[in-house]
């Protein structure tokens, strides 16, 4: 499929839709640009009750932001109570573990086991400002910790379940939480992912936390520490579901989400409450374009920015029906999306070009055996999607009806600032299409100058948007410094990016030394922290290398100390394992090759570049002047054509 390939709105999705041609797409965006402040006051009002109102809609002092300065409101309450009038008996979350067993939570069921958490959380000394960290695996109890939390105040951080232990503990002492919310395990694979026990070898060393309420999932056997360690459904017995929502300051931290960036400790990048809901509600209907009786289905796990704002938040406060699955895909076949789609009738399902890519192996029998005619709207998130991936969603899974979002954001941006709405927007495979409205992104160059029309260049974002990081959680100069330090006062994604003749913005990839491996953002720091961190190790590079699924695969190149003389096949074997130990099971090396020294520039820098080049191509061109020692590369690059 080429680039000028041009998929226009069907008229018929076009007359439904909220946003219905390219004029009224033109007029939103127009008013976003001229008149901000009345432009968000009204998205604001409309989609989001608030208990007191603002003063002013917001404050610029770059690079800090607020929105909706001096207003209270609170994100439970606008994901739950404002729903009872008019939505109590409709379907909150339509939930299906792995193993088949399945639960609907209506919006007045979710509201009154949100109400009784959230005075567990209260009757165990919990008050706002608290910090409290869920570990848990993708279960209704998931969404009912965040929610408690956000009625409360207690600002949540959600640490994705394939997180090791080490992982955890490093985002508990950032965070300095006093609580864990966890679960005994969780189901992938028909196998037990042990929850709990990741979060005792992680509490050994976070003397902080005082308690912990273990949600009953897999009935494995546990280890509960007196005095520390309570049982969810024990706490929870004969508790009242009468729960006031706690009214919050507008830019109350609602959650911290850690995620990596170009050195080896994670970021928690900071969002607060009335911008954040105001945003994602918004983007619900823009991209999604959310009806009131839609199945939306978004197959991400709340762990990643993408499950709070297009699982909780965003659907919840928007009044949507969601689905929820435990689950992997091939579990026990690869139909099992499929039947799920076909059973709940879901009308728009949120994936990524990995899912995608991983299921279009498996071949089209999977999909075709079942009825997936109540699909009306595709979505794709977390990396670029390929025009053959495109191609088969669309035509497959969408049977050439459904339009697809392909959305790009990030944790740092709360919600979806560049998508089509698909009303009015004509698809090109491969790009995000244009921006939201009040987002006003550009490609420039170093100095900040835009680069012509077709010409590579950095993606940035001239003004706040209102769901944008308030801050790295403890380090406001690293926040600074890493987005708005490179042109002052404008928001650097770290994305290149490059805008065709007719306006359409694709996005190229990272420019930093981030990875994305399924969808998910690794930093090669961190792994290579990881990897010194080893006996045998001395020093460690590491690059995404590309893989036909995954997009990115981890490839390592390492140096062994002098005294290690173990068999390459083996410790290699051994590494993989360690870095899962020290990461994540996600995080695991696709190659590890071992070479006698990196190549460096004369002041001691890896050049990732070239491992890179090495990876990608298996040849090294380009400025190797700086190199200290040249006959590394060579040899490095000739390695591959000897294996
Ligand atoms: O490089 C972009 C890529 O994912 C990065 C953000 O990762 P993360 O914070 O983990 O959030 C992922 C889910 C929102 C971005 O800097 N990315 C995300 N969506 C897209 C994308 N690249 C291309 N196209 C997308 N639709």
């Amino acid at each position: 499929m080429s680039e000028n390939a041009l998929f226009a709105p069907l008229p018929e999705f076009s007359r439904q839709a909220h946003v219905s041609s390219l004029d009224a797409y033109r007029a939103l965006c127009a008013k976003a640009e001229q008149e901000p402040e009345a432009f968000w006051a009204e998205q604001a009002e409309r989609e989001l009750h608030w208990f007191e109102k603002w003063n002013h809609v917001f404050e610029w002092n770059p690079p800090f932001v607020k929105w909706f300065v001096g207003a209270k409101t609170n994100a439970a309450y606008n994901c739950l109570d404002r729903h009872l009038e008019t939505r109590a008996d409709k379907p909150a979350i339509l939930f299906e573990g792995e193993p088949g067993d399945r639960r609907t939570l209506t919006y007045r069921q979710l509201h009154s086991e949100v109400c009784r958490f959230a005075n567990v959380l209260k009757s165990r000394g919990l008050k706002a400002g608290d910090r409290a960290i869920i570990y848990m695996p993708m279960i209704p109890e998931a969404v009912v910790a965040m929610l408690s939390c956000a009625r409360l105040g207690v600002t949540h951080s959600v640490v994705f379940g394939g997180f090791s232990a080490e992982a955890l503990k490093a985002r508990i002492q950032d965070l300095d939480a006093t609580l864990v919310l966890t679960a005994d395990g969780g189901w992938r694979r028909g196998k037990e992912v042990r929850l709990k026990d990741a979060v005792d070898e992680a509490l050994k060393d976070c003397p902080g936390v005082k308690n912990v309420i273990v949600a009953q999932r897999t009935k494995g056997q546990v280890n509960m520490t007196a005095g520390r360690d309570h049982w969810w459904h024990e706490l929870e017995a004969g508790v009242s579901d009468d729960c006031p929502a706690v009214h919050l300051d507008s830019e109350h931290p609602l959650f911290v989400l850690y995620t990596s960036g170009t050195t080896g400790k994670p970021k928690g990048i900071l969002h607060t409450t009335g911008g954040y809901m105001t945003f994602v509600v918004s983007t619900m209907k823009w991209v999604f374009d959310l009806k009131e009786d839609d199945v939306y289905w978004c197959s991400a796990d709340i762990g990643w920015v993408t499950g709070h704002s297009y699982i909780v938040y965003g659907p919840l406060a928007a009044g949507a029906t969601c689905v929820m699955y435990e689950g992997a895909p091939d579990y026990p076949a690869w139909d099992r999306w499929w039947q799920i789609i076909a059973r709940e009738k879901v009308t728009i399902l949120y994936t990524s070009p990995t899912a995608i890519r991983a299921l279009i192996k498996q071949g089209d029998s999977w999909p075709n055996q079942h009825d997936l005619s109540s699909l009306r709207l595709l979505g794709s998130v977390g990396e670029p999607i390929n025009p053959a991936a495109w191609e088969w969603y669309h035509r497959v899974i969408g049977k050439g009806r459904c339009p697809i979002v392909d959305t790009w954001w990030q944790t740092e941006t709360g919600g979806i600032l560049i998508a089509p709405m698909p009303g009015a927007i004509a698809l090109k495979p491969g790009s995000g299409t244009f921006p939201m409205p009040g987002v006003l992104a550009d490609v420039v160059d170093f100095s900040g100058s835009p680069v012509n029309d077709g010409a590579e260049g950095f993606l940035i974002i001239k003004r706040p948007w209102p769901s944008m990081i308030r801050t790295i959680w403890g380090d406001p100069q690293r926040f600074e410094q890493q987005y708005f330090s490179r042109i002052p006062g404008i928001y650097f994604t770290g994305d290149a990016a490059r805008r065709d003749k007719d306006g359409y913005l694709w996005i190229l990839g990272r420019v930093d030394d981030v990875m994305n491996v399924s969808g998910h953002r690794l930093s090669t720091m961190e792994v290579e922290s990881a990897l010194v961190r080893h006996p045998a190790v001395a020093e460690a590079a590491v690059v995404g290398k590309p893989h036909e699924i995954t997009g990115q695969a981890v490839c390592c190149f390492v140096t062994l100390k002098k005294d290690v003389s173990s068999n390459h096949h083996d410790l290699a074997q051994d590494l993989r394992k360690w870095v899962a130990h020290e990461i994540g099971a996600f995080a695991r090396p696709e190659e590890i090759r071992f070479t006698e020294a990196l190549p460096k520039t004369r002041s001691g820098k890896i050049m990732r570049r070239l491992l890179r080049e090495i990876v990608t191509s298996h040849t090294v061109t380009g400025d190797v002047t700086t190199l200290e020692d040249l006959g590394v590369v060579t040899k490095l690059a000739a390695q591959h054509d000897e294996d």
